[in-house]
């Protein structure tokens, strides 16, 4: 737990504890020549930069502190990925040529290639493989601003390979870099030994490894699609989640309409994510049940799929997330820096939607707006600077990072300013 002050920066923020709906998304709390103190990891004050010996008599105790003047560039909470798949065994580099080529997402799964060959990867990796691997790209995704991840299982599709990937991701919560969110998705795909059983695998699921992974995982989550886990199949699985204590996520409407956000806010999920072919009644239902709709523009661009319906979904009164969908096949892809843009250029969200979505809004999606995505007294010190001093620069850089500075409670885990040597 860190000791911060950060002065003359320009603090852009939402403002409160739970998600930003609709036109509230587009509000944002700024202050010039502001002023943010971490004590302990926690913030203390957030104000103007002076008088400084006032505040640290405040709000320090006597205690010191690493001072950063940030020159009046931007300070903004740090960012959260409320939807990544970083644990996983192997690269499928040769898919993605296939894909190249002109086969579709869901002609190489049928095949069997698709999840099931990384899970046969993740399978043969050791824990300490799968965190090395992880550890590569959560380093990367704190370059790019990111205080908090979500991390989901969903590769190993057994008992024992999905308690492995949950070791994994508790190993990497345990290094306290980032904060990480546990996700338990052993309803990812249908195993090939349970191929034409998916009930069966349904009943696995519910019978010998929800009860069990109840401490490991905050919340479960299933790929509802169709040829998948369908309706039926996804309410079952989900209702006896959700009575075991676990909080839900969706994959819903990703490749065809099914209703799987009708289904999420049925069942009170917190998010529901993907929603590219996501039907206007479900709209309706997000919007009414305060379902966050998580949108992953990186996962329809590498697919060459129509974006989701962002601003539909705002202006209905959605709260919408915006997240990476870092995964070995279908978006191999962390970077924050090209969701920025895809969601402002393609997907018409305003620059104050985008930093709502992947800060208050992905906090919420994470179960955490109490304690993440917003520069306030008494959220953690997680915080990201960017190198300049007005956000219309974010969507501008096109595909391009603009965080200088990333604290996660309080300590500085990336800083670009001293990345180069000569
Ligand atoms: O969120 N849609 C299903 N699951 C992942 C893809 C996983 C994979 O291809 O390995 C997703 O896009
Ligand atoms: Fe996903």
């Amino acid at each position: 737990m860190s000791n911060l002050y950060i002065k003359h920066a320009t603090i852009v923020t939402p403002i409160g504890r739970e998600a930003m709906k609709g036109a509230d998304m587009r509000r944002l709390n700024v202050i010039e020549d502001g002023a943010v103190l971490v004590k302990d990891g926690v913030i203390r004050y957030v104000g103007n930069s002076n008088p400084l010996r006032q505040i640290y008599s405040l709000f320090g105790n006597g205690a010191t502190f690493r001072e950063i003047n940030a020159g009046g560039r931007v300070v903004l909470p740090g960012f959260v990925d409320s939807h990544t798949h970083a644990v996983f065994g192997g690269f499928r580099a040769d898919e993605f040529r296939w894909r190249l080529e002109g086969e579709s997402y869901m002609s190489i799964m049928e095949k069997g290639g698709g999840i099931q060959s990384t899970v046969n990867a993740t399978r043969g990796a050791t824990v300490a493989e799968l965190v090395a691997n992880a550890d590569w790209f959560i380093k990367r995704m704190a370059g790019m601003g990111v205080t908090t991840a979500e991390i989901k299982s969903g590769y190993g599709l057994d008992y024992n390979s999905e308690a492995k990937m949950l070791a994994a991701i508790a190993q990497l919560a345990a290094k306290r870099y980032i904060e990480i969110v546990p996700t338990f998705m052993g309803a990812h795909a249908i195993p090939s030994e349970y191929k034409g059983r998916t009930s069966e695998y349904v009943d696995l699921i519910i019978e010998k490894m929800l009860p069990r992974f109840r401490k490991a995982a905050k919340f479960c989550d299933i790929f509802t699609e169709k040829n998948v886990f369908e309706i039926e199949d996804s309410r079952r699985l989900m209702e006896a989640a959700k009575a075991l204590g676990y909080k839900l996520k969706f994959h819903a409407d990703e490749i065809v309409p099914l209703g799987g956000a009708e289904l999420a806010a049925e069942l009170g999920a917190v998010s529901a994510d993907h929603l590219l072919h996501v039907s206007d009644a479900g709209i309706k239902a997000m919007a009414d049940k305060g379902v966050v709709a998580t949108l992953l523009p990186l996962t329809a661009f590498a697919l060459k799929e129509e974006y989701a319906p962002a601003r539909k979904m705002i202006d209905s009164g959605c709260a919408v997330a915006l997240a990476t969908d870092l995964n070995p096949g279908s978006c191999f892809s962390g970077s924050i820096p090209l969701t920025i843009a895809l969601a402002c250029i393609y997907m018409k969200m305003t620059i104050e939607e985008v930093v709502t979505a992947l800060t208050i809004n992905g906090a919420a999606a994470c179960g955490l707006a109490d304690r993440k995505g917003s520069v306030e007294p008494g959220k953690d010190g997680d915080l990201v600077i960017l190198d300049f001093d007005n956000i219309n620069m974010l969507p501008y850089y096109v595909g391009m990072n603009c965080v200088r500075t990333t604290i996660a409670k309080g300590k500085v885990i990336y800083d670009s300013s001293s990345a180069f040597s000569n």
